[in-house]
């Protein structure tokens, strides 16, 4: 903890500071593009998108962390093949690093390319496995939601906290429809199938790291997904945990960085959830 403590501060800045100043300076970048990218290419499906933008914006973020911690592991979603396979490798390779950035540099890629102004940027620090900072940044609606592990969870200053809704029949739920069309979409569609019925609504807005930023903030009851990456899911999952939320795979296991079917509540719904999406073979 103490070795933590003391890399913490390596160039006088702090783990956070580092993390806040990435997500707000790319942020601030991909606002200016909104509307205005320039290359559009497809990755894994024609579902998949990335543009110039998404990789200016992890390239931005690299080096600022690279500056300031440069001993530290990186693993961007850019700097990775396409597809599933390729992405479970990466983490499964780095998770145990001693220091890893993991950084989704849109998370809302199809969003943005729409102009729909529900995108973030999501950056999160594991030291040993375990996520000890999680950053996530709206820059539509300039909303950064900041956790430390241990330290509670803000946005605007303020500190957050999931719902109090007690059942899925009061719930507002989120999900999302995975680029992964052979696998993860046919798996998720069973579960909208069997959870629009037992909850108040459905929102499918598409960005998994705001999904679950809204979860911490009380504004979602929960959410799930099936074949969601770590850099999807790290910032996000602190930020509920931290905001007296639950965070599992779709089985109902603990989350760690390798999950990629991830439900997650405000902790009340939780089994409610896990036995729903169970019950419509729908976990994977
Ligand atoms: C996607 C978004 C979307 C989710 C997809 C993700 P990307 O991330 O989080 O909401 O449904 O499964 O791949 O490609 O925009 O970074
Ligand atoms: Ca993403
Ligand atoms: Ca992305």
């Amino acid at each position: 903890m103490s070795e933590q403590r003391n890399e913490s501060v390596v160039g006088s800045k702090s783990f956070t500071a580092v993390a806040i100043n990435c997500a707000a300076k790319a942020g601030e970048w991909i606002k200016t593009k909104l509307g205005a990218y320039s290359n559009l290419d497809l990755k894994y499906s024609s579902h998949d998108l990335v543009t110039e933008v998404d990789k200016g914006s992890e390239k931005m973020i690299r080096s600022l962390i690279r500056t300031h911690f440069p001993t530290h592991s990186f693993l961007g979603e850019e700097g990775v093949e396409a597809g599933p396979e390729a992405s479970a490798q990466a983490i499964a390779q780095l998770r145990d690093e001693e220091y890893l950035w993991i950084v989704d540099p849109i998370d809302g890629t199809t969003n943005f390319v729409h102009g729909f102004p529900y995108f973030a940027v999501s950056i999160a620090l594991a030291y040993r496995g375990e996520v000890i900072v999680g950053v996530v940044y709206d820059p539509c609606r300039d909303e950064l939601f900041l956790a430390e592990k241990g330290k509670g969870a803000y946005v605007h200053g303020k500190r957050m906290q999931v719902s109090k809704e007690a059942t899925l029949r009061e719930s507002l739920i989120a999900t999302g429809f995975p680029a992964d069309h052979r696998y993860a979409l046919p798996v998720n569609m069973k579960g909208v199938q069997a959870i629009a019925p037992q909850v108040r609504n459905l929102r499918v807005a598409g960005s998994a790291a705001l999904h679950m930023a809204y979860v911490a903030a009380g504004r979602l009851s929960g959410f799930w997904e099936i074949g969601l990456n770590s850099w999807d899911l790290a910032a996000g999952a602190l930020l509920i945990q931290e905001s007296g939320g639950q965070v599992t795979d779709t089985a109902g296991s603990p989350y760690h960085l390798g999950v990629r079917h991830v439900t997650a509540s405000n902790g009340l719904v939780h089994d409610e959830l896990v036995a729903a999406l169970g019950a419509a073979g729908a976990a994977e």
